[in-house]
């Protein structure tokens, strides 16, 4: 089934669009779910990481754009000191991830943000408050008028890198080579980071990643995936986006 309108007009809370997807299908225990924990473990515009109740003296790590969430649900289960924030635009996706951290047992240590990725970061997550960082396949908006739409530009690679504490990390997938070097040049260009690839500047895939929907997306289409892997190595000046439409 399609996500009921009413549930749609409660819980969307952006307009903003995402590549090539439309309203999709969620079971009827996905919705309620959603609206089950929503209430709970979903971030406003206005909540704060002090106000999410994490513990903000134990590890937390972000995933931006986890889709289905069960890349979300692996590194819960297998990083039992990590908290996670999740951030997912697209609506159907928050509920495949919300039931799907609730099955494996992980919700009380997960919140999840529906807002853009650059909001949450500029808004709501302070300077030096993140142990790390993932994002996975993000969208490859190919055309060249649309390359103002990747998430991966200068302003947002020095946010993600402010909000990291030092010694931090932030690892990047993509399925697509170009924009793979896409996401390598501009964070081999940020202050502060350091690149630990050693393959052109990719690392080799960690062994206890699992395949998440747009690797294998990648490899049923015959492409590999490429990998990144940067530290924090120096503090950098607070960086603010000064719009959501920036990317
Ligand atoms: C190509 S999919 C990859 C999903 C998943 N990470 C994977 O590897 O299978 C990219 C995801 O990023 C989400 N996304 C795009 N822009 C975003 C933004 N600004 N903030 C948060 N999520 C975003 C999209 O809705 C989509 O689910």
């Amino acid at each position: 089934m399609r996500l009921t309108s009413e549930c749609r007009q409660h819980y969307n809370q952006h307009e903003m669009r995402t590549h090539g997807r439309k309203n999709g299908f969620v079971t009827k225990g996905q919705e309620a779910k959603l609206t089950q924990w929503l209430p709970k473990i979903g971030m406003t515009n206005e909540t704060t990481l002090a106000q999410t109740g994490l513990d903000l003296t134990q590890p937390i790590v972000l995933e931006v754009g986890f889709g289905n969430g069960d890349f979300l649900a692996h590194l819960a289960q297998t990083h039992l000191d990590w908290q996670m924030i999740g951030i997912e635009i697209y609506l159907p996706g928050v509920a495949k991830a919300v039931s799907k951290i609730d099955e494996v047992g992980v919700i009380e240590r997960c919140r999840i943000s529906q807002l853009p990725a650059q909001f949450v970061l500029n808004h709501l997550i302070p300077d030096q408050s993140l142990d790390g960082i993932f994002i996975n396949h993000p969208d490859p908006w190919p055309k060249k008028k649309h390359f103002k739409r990747r998430i991966i530009q200068k302003d947002f690679a020095q946010l993600l890198t402010s909000r990291l504490k030092m010694g931090g990390f932030i690892k990047l997938a993509s399925d697509i080579e170009e924009l793979a070097i896409w996401m390598r040049d501009i964070l081999d260009q940020t202050a502060g980071l350091q690149n630990l690839g050693t393959e052109n500047g990719f690392i080799p895939r960690d062994e206890d990643r699992p395949h998440t929907k747009f690797e294998t997306r990648g490899l049923n289409a015959g492409r590999r995936s490429y990998f990144l892997h940067y530290q924090k190595i120096a503090n950098t000046p607070n960086s603010e986006l000064l719009s959501t439409e920036a990317q």
